[in-house]
Order: structure tokens, then C-alpha cells, then sequence
């Protein structure tokens, strides 16, 4: 019998719709070359939803997307919307609605993209972040008193339960033990001053680390951890760190590899339904021209097939990125490709069809 699979797409804002687009032109074309099946279902979340009649993730949609195989999602976030109420009542309630506790940020220069970096290439940039999704300061403690006077006082606090960091640490070394490179994990964190957090952190990294005697283990500051990523980003095979500190090095680790038009990242729930996306955002200056990389959208649905267990499939994409890459463009920017969006769409498609086994 064929696999099936139903795939929930979020295209969501500005250029959402566009990449994700392109991600589906990739993923049809892998199913029939495969031979899997692919059904998917489109949700309108977003701003102009929102806008429209004020929903943002109705509860109804949530349960749909609990019985779905994953989710493709292109961008969530609106000019004409308050900055925060899509990100945390549509993204960050996804989070933490579906449990979806690991963001995996691969970082990895594929050939043909310029870095920033002066001396490396895709020798030297090929590593994986591992960031908890759910706790940290993104869990929201926290309130304020007296706003607005003089006396104002703003608390954020920063919650890390054993469970959470613990799963997340198993995670990554799991993670790091199948991506059989280096076979090492580095925590970052920042144990010199966040001395409750970090040290639960550091504690549970050497527990767990002793069934894991085949990984290396290392530990980088997160300041660091950000000074290595420019000046040595060869040290680094997998690094694991908390939500806040993860969302800050993952966009460092997004432009050492070539920018917003090739990151991909994924929100793992390890035995649930996962979420994928391209983590650039919504780009609004660029929507409706064709002009955005859809390369970010399909290396996200090129870690979805992985991650559903269709590994030739996704092998066979991340190749045919690579080989539009060298071949065809002429740059990752956008309006700098030498090429439309669905263009680069139609020639990564066309590559993935044409794959040998
Ligand atoms: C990311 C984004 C989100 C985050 C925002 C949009 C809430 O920056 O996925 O990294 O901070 O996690
Ligand atoms: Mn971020």
C-alpha cells in the first residue's frame, strides 16, 4: 500500500504563501518520484484572519491539527498588526499547544552561497542548533506593576523544569549521535551569571552525557558561543541551549550560512505532530513579487520528509537545492536570484524528478 501522509499548511503572511508554494511543488514532486502520497490541507491563520474577524488560533483548528501527520507553515507576522499578538497567540501557542519542545536549527553552508565569513566554506559551517521550545523566558512569567508611572516594575522570569531541559538535552545527544560528524555536543549557556538556570543545565548535561559515552561534551558561554560561531564555526557539530538564548544564535547561525533565504528550522514534538518553517518571517516589501527565495520553504519541507521517515525522498531534495545552488543562481537574496520564485521552485522540482536511486 502507498504511504500517505496529510500535511496541514499554514502559508500564513506576506511572503508565506509564495515559499510555501514552492515547499509543495518539492514535496508533490518527492512523493511521486518516491512513491508516497501527500495530502494536504490548507488553515488561513495569520494576520489577515485576524484582521478579518478577529480569530487567531481557534480551538477547533487546533484539534484538526493534532490529527495531522505535520505542519508546513510559511510565515506568521503582520504590518498592520500590533507586533505580538500573532507571534504569541498563533506561533508560540503552537509551541506550546503541541508540545513542540525542540527547535532544530540545522547551519550548514551549502556550496555556491557566499558567508560572511571571511576563509570559510561549507567545511567549516556545518553544524546543528538544538534550542528547548517551550520553556525559558518565552514561558511568559512574569507581570508588571504600576505601568506607566514612575514606579513601574517589569518582571520576566525564566522557568527551566528538570523534565524540560532533560528531554531536550536527551534530544540533542540522540541528535548528535545519528549525525555520526564530530559526534560532539556543546551546552551553551551562561553559567557565571544565570547560576540557578545554567546550573541545572550543567548538571543534567553531565548526568545524561554518561550514557552517552561515544559524545564528546563542551560548554561555551553563550557570548562565547556567539564569538566562536564567527571566528571558528568549525568547532561546532551540535549545540544545545536554552529558548531565549537559542533564538538569538540560530539568526547569527542564519547568516553565517547565507542569510534568511536558505535557513530552515523545525518544531519537533519527537512523538507527536511536528511544525516546519522557513524562519525568515513574513518579508512584507517583497509579497506578491516573486521575488523571495522559496529555498528556506523547501529545505523546511525537505527536514519534514525527514523527519516523517522518508529519507531517500529527503536526501534527494536537499541534493536538488544544492545543485540549484551551482547551477542556475546567480545569488540567495531576494530579487537577486536570477531567477522568479517559482522559478528556483520549478527547477528544484525538476531535479527532484529527475533523481536517480
Ligand atoms: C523564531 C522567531 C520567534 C521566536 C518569534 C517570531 C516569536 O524569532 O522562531 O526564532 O522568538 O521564537
Ligand atoms: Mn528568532
Amino acid at each position: 500500500m502507498t504511504k500517505s501522509y496529510s500535511i496541514a499548511l499554514i502559508p500564513g503572511d506576506g511572503t508565506g504563501p509564495e515559499v510555501v508554494a514552492e515547499g509543495v511543488k518539492a514535496l508533490r514532486r518527492a512523493g511521486e518520484r518516491f512513491g508516497f502520497e501527500l495530502r494536504f490541507q490548507n488553515f488561513d491563520l495569520g494576520g489577515e484572519r485576524y484582521m478579518k474577524t478577529g480569530e487567531l488560533l481557534p480551538d477547533s483548528v487546533l484539534n484538526e491539527l493534532k490529527e495531522m501527520n505535520a505542519i508546513f507553515l510559511g510565515a506568521i507576522g503582520h504590518p498592520q498588526v500590533q507586533p505580538g499578538i500573532l507571534e504569541k497567540q498563533i506561533l508560540l501557542r503552537l509551541r506550546f499547544e503541541l508540545d513542540l519542545y525542540i527547535n532544530l536549527r540545522p547551519v550548514e553552508l551549502y556550496p555556491g552561497v557566499a558567508t560572511p565569513l571571511k576563509d570559510k566554506g561549507p567545511e567549516q559551517i556545518d553544524f546543528v542548533v538544538v534550542r528547548e521550545n517551550t520553556e525559558g523566558i518565552y514561558a511568559g512569567a512574569g507581570g508588571v506593576l504600576r505601568k506607566g508611572t514612575k514606579d513601574e516594575v517589569a518582571v520576566q522570569e525564566s522557568i527551566n523544569t528538570r523534565l524540560g531541559v532533560e528531554r531536550c538535552l536527551r534530544y540533542a545527544f540522540d541528535y548528535c549521535r545519528d549525525r555520526n560528524k564530530r559526534k560532539k555536543l556543546t551546552l551553551c549557556g551562561k553559567t557565571n551569571v544565570l547560576t540557578y538556570a545554567f546550573d541545572l543545565w550543567e548538571r543534567v548535561f553531565h548526568l545524561v552525557a554518561q550514557e552517552y559515552p561515544d559524545i564528546t561534551t563542551d560548554y561555551a558561554h553563550v557570548d562565547a558561543t556567539c564569538m566562536w560561531m564567527v571566528k571558528n564555526p568549525e568547532w561546532f557539530d551540535v549545540i544545545v541551549t536554552d529558548n531565549m538564548f537559542g533564538d538569538i544564535i540560530t539568526d547569527l547561525g542564519a547568516m553565517i550560512q547565507g542569510g534568511m533565504g536558505i535557513a530552515a528550522g523545525g518544531n519537533i514534538n519527537p512523538a507527536g505532530v511536528s511544525m516546519f518553517e522557513p524562519i525568515g518571517g513574513s518579508a512584507p516589501k517583497y509579497t506578491g513579487q516573486g521575488v523571495i527565495n522559496p529555498l528556506a520553504a523547501i529545505a523546511a519541507a525537505q527536514m519534514m520528509l525527514h523527519h516523517l521517515g522518508e529519507k531517500e525522498a529527503a536526501s534527494a531534495v536537499l541534493t536538488a537545492i544544492k545543485t540549484v545552488l551551482v547551477k542556475d543562481m546567480t545569488g540567495v537574496e531576494a530579487g537577486r536570484m536570477g531567477h522568479s520564485t517559482s522559478e528556483v521552485g520549478d527547477l528544484v522540482a525538476n531535479y527532484v524528478g529527475r533523481m536517480p536511486s
